[in-house]
């Protein structure tokens, strides 16, 4: 089973995925990426391009104009980055976020999606969605979250088990799983992913790769242990984390919800 470090703004900065990536995490995301900063030449969103080493790295975007995404992606060349992929976030539910069209309220609007990926697909790298079940409980019941799969032309679906108005203390919903693999696409489970019976579980469904936030905010070698029972002391973890951060300068406030939570259960879930 691989494992794949979620994106996690104001975590997942180059010093973070490096350390999860040592510690087994086979794939790693940036934070969302507001493309609308991007064009405008905002300093501090470009400072989230951090892709400073070879840790397998896929951008995720916050996205909702073609036009936009289309100027920056013609752009992207010059910045002589190697990304290991692209992604759109269609989970976003926070209300700015909504406001704007982005995130999950991008959910029930295939068409838009799909101008979207083309203009990602452009690339040749492999595209992924990281999806909500739904905006809201009606959305997720009108399984919008299928129209995605079935319409969508992405290489890896994302699928967090959760709709938008869920908070990260209720359950996630792993009963739909199946049916979303039913459509044929990559499905990728997202949601209260942290043990070995849990991979079991979405081994017996046919997955090969899986994707965990917060239980690596606990634990960044929680990878490495549920391949290999390899444990690494958390204090260790900690002196390794200080030092990227030296090494791949972390904001303050990066470092600090780092060290706030490593050896806790993080609350706050943001997208
Ligand atoms: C602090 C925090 C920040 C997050 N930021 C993002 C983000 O930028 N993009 C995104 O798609 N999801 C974001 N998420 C959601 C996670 O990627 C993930 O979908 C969610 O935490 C459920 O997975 P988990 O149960 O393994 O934590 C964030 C979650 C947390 C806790």
């Amino acid at each position: 089973m691989k494992l794949w470090l979620a994106p996690m703004e104001g975590v997942t900065d180059c010093a973070f995925r490096t350390l999860c990536y040592n510690h087994g995490a086979d794939l790693t995301y940036t934070e969302m990426i507001r493309v609308d900063a991007l064009v405008k030449n905002n300093k501090s969103t470009f400072n989230l391009l951090d892709l400073k080493n070879d840790t397998p790295t896929v951008i995720q975007f916050l996205a909702v104009k073609p036009e936009i995404l289309q100027k920056f992606m013609n752009n992207f060349p010059k910045y002589n980055l190697k990304p290991a992929g692209f992604d759109l976030n269609l989970g976003c539910p926070s209300s700015d976020v909504i406001r704007h069209g982005a995130g999950a309220a991008l959910l029930k609007r295939t068409q838009r999606v799909q101008e979207l990926i083309a203009i990602l697909k452009k690339t040749e790298l492999p595209i992924s969605v990281k999806m909500r079940l739904g905006l809201n409980q009606y959305e997720k019941e009108k399984k919008v979250y299928l129209n995605i799969l079935n319409n969508i032309d992405a290489d890896y679906f994302i699928v967090h088990a959760r709709h938008g108005r869920q908070a990260s203390s209720e359950k996630a919903d792993w009963t739909i799983y199946q049916e979303c693999i039913d459509t044929g696409k990559h499905i990728i489970p997202n949601g209260d992913i942290f043990t070995k019976e849990h991979l079991k579980y979405f081994q017996n469904l046919k997955i090969n790769e899986v994707m965990i936030g917060r239980a690596a905010v606990k634990n960044p070698a929680i990878f490495e242990y549920l391949k290999y029972t390899k444990t690494t002391n958390l204090n260790k973890i900690k002196e390794e984390y200080l030092k990227l951060t030296q090494t791949y300068p972390s904001l303050e406030k990066y470092k600090r919800n780092v060290l706030n939570y490593l050896g806790k259960n993080m609350k706050a879930t943001i997208s």
